[in-house]
């Protein structure tokens, strides 16, 4: 019966639950059941250095947890949230999130909590898929050619994910020449080893960051550039193999209008800045490099980009917040050749590819990204191939919660067989392209 295969898609009941995150914070998780009996389940992430124009999480407040605690917050996908998606069609992404976004009114997801508006979009997708019977990925390709992301893997850890050690949050590698995503693993670990290496020389590790890189004891960010490039080489690859990238999170450490280097206890106004990260530019082989600049400096994105994004990948986190809006009001005043892809961010999976296709409309970069309290998920994994991203950052290449991702890829690859194609050089932005 023709009627019977519309309605066994349509949305039967959706169940909400607390869990933990890989800080031991609690977070949401949402399982939407349809009336096929298919089923999909959806985690919010959580981010520690949070732009300030991100989608809200909606968390208890009071003593629980230190206030992180989500038991009542739940309640908004029992109650308003179940009534409005229950019946609706899952196949139906976009009425699906516009429903969302219009029960919740406001513009940054702070009535329904963009924590609830995310885990519940990524569960009805999900369960979409579950009910074409195909992998996530798969369904979102929809049979268009794919490809495997470039890895931006943090080796070192900084800025609010390890104290503040360090100013610069990660200090990542891409392994840029790899010819197979397996491949790129393959140097990756390699990278890691010997930064192990070369640590266990120098002197006493703080510990693991909270996405698994190592948390050394350095004297200055340019320490921690030189490590990376030793490790690089002591792993027997050239700058054309493996690159650097940065995450600065510049908001982080800049105050009453200056950057402020903790570690090197020097403040920098912001051309100062700017021609400081030209001189690492021009030292080190960095390749991407994100949020440089105060997320509120619209003018001074302007000017890094103006200055080297013909050279580096220069991607807004903090900064564009995964918003379509703000990724096409930085390509009007040429800021940023990339955006990173941070579903939880904007609050639903329709609103981040309306970033997506804004950023890829102007050949920019596209990084899907994890945040640093994250779960088992790997929905982020599939996401980055079923759209073609070309680039993934998760973290480390340590800690269940990031190999996770990784590892699907790999099972990805897998099923692949001969088709897998490796995204490598063709994933940057056009504009710096080889
Ligand atoms: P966050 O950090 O998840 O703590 O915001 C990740 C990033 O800045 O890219
Ligand atoms: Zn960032």
């Amino acid at each position: 019966m023709d009627g019977g295969s519309q309605l066994s898609t349509q949305i039967n009941s959706i169940k909400a639950r607390r869990i933990w995150d890989s800080r031991g914070r609690p977070t949401v998780e949402v399982d939407v059941l349809l009336n096929n009996g298919s089923s999909g389940r959806g985690v919010a992430p959580a981010g520690a250095s949070r732009g300030i124009n991100e989608a809200v999480d909606l968390r208890d407040g009071g003593k629980r947890f230190g206030g992180l605690d989500v038991t009542n917050a739940l309640s908004k996908i029992r109650d308003e949230i179940s009534s409005a998606l229950v019946g609706l069609d899952a196949l139906d992404q976009q009425t699906i999130d516009n429903t969302l976004i219009q029960l919740d009114g406001t513009d940054n997801k702070s009535n329904l909590g963009g924590n609830n508006t995310v885990a519940t979009s990524m569960a009805v997708l999900r369960a979409a898929a579950a009910s074409s019977n195909l992998p996530l990925w798969q369904y979102l390709s929809n049979d268009k050619p794919t490809r495997l992301p470039l890895p931006e893997v943090q080796i070192f850890g900084g800025g609010a994910h390890a104290g503040r050690r360090v100013d610069v949050q990660d200090f990542m590698i891409m392994p840029i020449g790899a010819e197979t995503f397996s491949h790129a693993m393959e140097m990756v670990s390699n990278v890691y080893a010997s930064a192990g290496e070369l640590l266990s020389r120098k002197g006493p590790l703080y510990g693991v960051a909270d996405e698994g890189g190592y948390w050394p004891n350095f004297d200055s960010n340019e320490d921690a550039l030189d490590m990376l490039t030793k490790a690089i080489a002591l792993a027997g690859y050239t700058n054309g193999e493996v690159m650097i990238s940065l995450d600065i999170a510049a908001s982080e450490f800049h105050q009453n209008g200056n950057y402020e280097l903790g570690l090197e206890n020097r403040t920098y106004d912001t051309s100062q800045w700017i021609d400081l990260m030209g001189r690492w530019l021009d030292t080190y082989p960095i390749i991407s490099i994100e949020d440089p600049i105060d997320e509120l400096d619209h003018a001074g994105m302007s000017e890094f980009t103006q200055r080297f994004g013909k050279r580096v990948q220069i991607i807004g986190d903090d900064y564009l917040v995964t918003s379509s809006a703000r990724v096409k009001a930085a390509q009007k005043i040429n800021a940023c050749n990339a955006v990173l892809l941070k579903p939880n961010q904007v609050g639903t999976i329709s609103e981040t590819r309306d970033a997506f296709h804004a950023a890829v409309k102007n050949d920019w970069g596209t990084i899907v990204s994890a945040r640093s309290g994250e779960t088992e998920d790997t929905f982020i994994a599939d996401l980055s191939v079923g759209w073609n991203a070309g680039q993934l950052k998760v973290g480390s290449f340590t800690r269940s919660e990031r190999l996770a991702k990784w590892n699907q890829i790999l099972r990805i690859e897998d099923m692949l067989g001969a088709d897998a194609i490796f995204a490598g050089w063709d994933a940057m932005p056009k504009a710096i392209r080889k």
